[in-house]
């Protein structure tokens, strides 16, 4: 798919892709989508079936092995699969957020060995930043990695790593000198597979149940030094550097989280009688309906004009206001995609707060939108420091 955007609107290319991945997620997602919540398992048929489509890692560039899907395709395929099931759609976006400190600042050697598992299916990336003690405040991480001859030996513990156990392998962030700080930090590949690494019991969650939440443990973990993505010290700069190009997929599952609901709540108000009439037919019940399709869509188009910016930040161009609108996507997303899905459950009436209908779940994913990748308050902070620096 090409990168050259005259400007942001989705090309026909996009659209195609969008009918695709929808028809593939309304027949093999959303059949499991309330197995895989109400069980707190894997989405293993989601995995079969993006793997089957290569849509797994569509991001990944063809001269590693990939699609080489541009950052707007990437942000669609994720908004459909999120549509049929939240947890699913952290196949696609994960795998992005593993990949990407790898893309921006590993050496050749590294990009040529890790990404083409990834774009073939055969393995998944996870990324590793966040820490028990240290959530928002990333930079006061303290595990450690220190250098021994040619290798690295890393001990500590991650927390909360999406896909943890199911990743073959890891974006670590690490800390190489506890005196320099945020720039004491490195960032390096570690495999499920490497001698010291284990996984806490899975998180028991709110929603995203079918995405395994779980500690990565790193207990004299020995990697060669080769596996350290771009320099000593600029770990913490690759990972936020990364965040910028991810945290527009969580908007993007944040954006199918609400359209799920919406559909689903139109549907309903459709059918659904009370007083002699559909309820659809009742004025209170239009405005919200129009309230949440108006908000939806203002939110998809301040992701797809981000999505555009990450595109070409990733080709080499500066693009100065790419944190902002990566957060200011993300934060405004995922405060929608809450409202949006709570008024879904309200507009089913009691039925929505039961299980035999698919909304309360939506509704419980869309929370941690507003959560990871930086929660909304950080999201703020992100916005408020780019606009007064
Ligand atoms: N790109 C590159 N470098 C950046 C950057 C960016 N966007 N933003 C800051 N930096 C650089 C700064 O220039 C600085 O470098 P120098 O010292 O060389 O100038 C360095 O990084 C440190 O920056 P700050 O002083 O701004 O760092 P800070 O400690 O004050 O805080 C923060 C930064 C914005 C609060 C950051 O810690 C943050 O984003 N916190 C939220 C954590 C987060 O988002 N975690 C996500 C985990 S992944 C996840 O959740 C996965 C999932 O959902 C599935
Ligand atoms: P805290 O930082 O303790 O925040 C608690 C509250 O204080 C929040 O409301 C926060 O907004 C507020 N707060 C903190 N500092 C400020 C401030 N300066 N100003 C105003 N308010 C503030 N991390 C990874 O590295 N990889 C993953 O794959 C990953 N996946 C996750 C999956 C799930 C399901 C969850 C729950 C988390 C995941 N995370 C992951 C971690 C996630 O990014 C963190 O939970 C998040 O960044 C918040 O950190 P914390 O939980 O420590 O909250």
């Amino acid at each position: 798919m090409s990168s050259d955007f005259p400007a942001y609107a989705p090309t026909e290319e996009h659209e195609l892709l969008r009918r695709t991945v929808r028809e593939l997620a309304d027949a093999k997602i959303a059949p499991f989508a309330a197995e895989v919540d109400e069980q707190a398992r894997f989405p293993q048929e989601a995995l079969d079936a993006l793997r089957e489509n290569d849509l797994q890692a569509v991001h990944v560039p063809e001269a590693y092995g990939g699609n080489g899907a541009d950052a707007l395709a990437t942000v669609i395929v994720i908004e459909e699969v999120a549509r049929a099931c939240g947890s699913s759609s952290l196949i696609p976006a994960v795998n992005k957020l593993g990949t990407v400190p790898v893309l921006l600042s590993g050496s050749e050697e590294l990009k040529k060995r890790y990404l083409a598992p990834v774009a073939q299916g055969e393995a998944m990336f996870s990324y590793a930043l966040s820490e028990a003690e240290a959530g928002s405040d990333a930079a006061g991480m303290k595990t450690r990695a220190v250098r021994d001859g040619d290798h690295y030996v890393l001990n500590g513990a991650k927390m909360w790593i999406t896909n943890a156990g199911v990743s073959e392998y890891y974006t670590v962030m690490a800390v190489t000198d506890a005196s320099a700080g945020a720039r004491g930090i490195s960032a390096f590949v570690v495999e499920k597979a490497d001698p010291g690494v284990s996984f806490g019991p899975k998180e028991r969650k709110l929603g995203i149940k079918g995405s395994p939440t779980r500690q990565v443990i790193l207990e004299d973990v020995r990697i060669p030094a080769s596996r350290m993505i771009g320099a000593e010290g600029t770990g913490f700069k690759t990972a936020l550097a990364t965040l910028d190009h991810t945290r527009i997929t969580i908007a993007a599952q944040a954006l199918g989280l609400a359209q799920g609901a919406l559909d689903y709540a139109i549907g309903y108000v459709k059918e659904r009688k009370q007083f002699g009439k559909a309820i659809g037919d009742f004025q209170g019940v239009q405005f919200m309906i129009a309230d949440m399709a108006m908000r939806l869509e203002a939110a998809r188009q301040l992701t797809y004009h981000a999505a555009i910016k990450s595109e070409r930040a990733m080709h080499g161009e500066t693009v100065p206001d790419l944190t902002f609108v990566s957060s200011a996507c993300k934060c405004l997303a995922s405060d929608v995609a809450m409202d949006v899905t709570t008024d879904a459950v309200q507009l089913l009436g009691g039925y929505g707060y039961t299980s035999d209908f698919p909304v309360e779940r939506m509704m419980r994913d869309a929370k941690i939108t507003q959560i990871y990748e930086g929660t909304n308050q950080i999201q703020r902070m992100v916005m408020a420091r780019q606009l007064l620096k």
